[in-house]
């Protein structure tokens, strides 16, 4: 595939005597919503985390449109055009909605003399605004974070994903723990930002009616390593995905 977006080879890592990840190698193409499942422990933030660099891997290389990312830290790879979000909440409950995306979009773009010489939301309360109504969350624009239920505080923890427009977004269990009607408006809005501007999603998922509904393709990891890959009713009919689960 020469048009991916995202391209993973051989990825490998260990924690002490524990091979979370065991030579996993897979590509993303511009559009695609890739799912990837598999039971607790099976390795998939540990993936992505050495994707976007939280971690080195042992062994293996990364490449963003492109770029070789190996190594690369959060700043670079939000220029290149990559967001994310992490399993945990990452969302400053004493500050405003408003507020947690403007700072999201500072940190995309890295703008540390704009913070000290530039406006002080550094140009960027239009497109928070317009990301916010996106979401659907102008209602709570004012409010802090914190006193927003905990479906809304994950919606807006992936919106400040998509500050600066990313082209590649990661995200780590957005519907965990997320009530069905906030389950249901999240992927919408997710299929509908996908439609809208051709973004490239991998979302990791437990949840598997959001992930067989939401996702164009699906790779299931187990014990570190990829046993299946194929659309979502391939993988539904699959016996070793069905093991790997009732087996976990
Ligand atoms: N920082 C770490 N130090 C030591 N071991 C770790 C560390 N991070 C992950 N592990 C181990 O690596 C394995 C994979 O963990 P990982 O968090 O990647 O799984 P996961 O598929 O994301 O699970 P879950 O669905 O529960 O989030 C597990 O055995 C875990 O205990
Ligand atoms: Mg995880």
């Amino acid at each position: 595939m020469t048009d991916a977006v995202l391209s993973v080879r051989n990825i490998r890592k260990s924690f002490g005597g524990i091979q979370a990840v065991r030579d996993v190698s897979f590509e993303v193409a511009r559009g695609e919503i890739l799912g990837l499942i598999g039971p607790n422990g099976s390795g998939k933030s540990t993936l992505f985390n050495c994707v976007l660099g939280q971690l080195k891997p042992d062994s293996g290389a990364v490449s963003v449109k492109g770029h070789d990312v190996a190594g690369t830290r959060a700043f670079r790879l939000n220029k290149l055009g990559v967001g994310r979000t992490f399993q945990q909440l990452s969302v400053f409950p004493e500050m405003s909605v408003l507020d947690n995306i403007i700072l999201a979009g500072q940190e995309h773009r890295g703008t540390m003399l704009s913070r000290l010489f530039g406006a002080p939301d550094a140009g960027l309360t239009d497109e928070a605004d317009r990301l916010i109504a996106f979401f659907k969350l102008a209602h709570l624009r004012d409010e802090k974070a914190g006193a927003l239920s905990y479906g809304q505080q994950k919606l807006l923890d992936a919106a400040m994903a998509f500050m600066a427009g990313p082209d590649l977004v990661l995200l780590d269990e957005p519907a965990g723990g997320v009530n069905l009607t906030m389950l249901a408006h999240l992927k919408e809005r997710l299929k509908s930002y996908n439609q809208e501007h051709g973004t490239t999603f991998v979302v990791i998922e437990h949840n598997m009616e959001f992930v067989m509904s939401l996702c164009t393709r699906i790779i299931v990891l187990a014990e570190g390593r990829i046993i299946a890959e194929g659309r979502p009713e391939e993988i539904r009919s699959n016996q070793q995905v069905i093991d790997a689960y009732l087996g976990g």
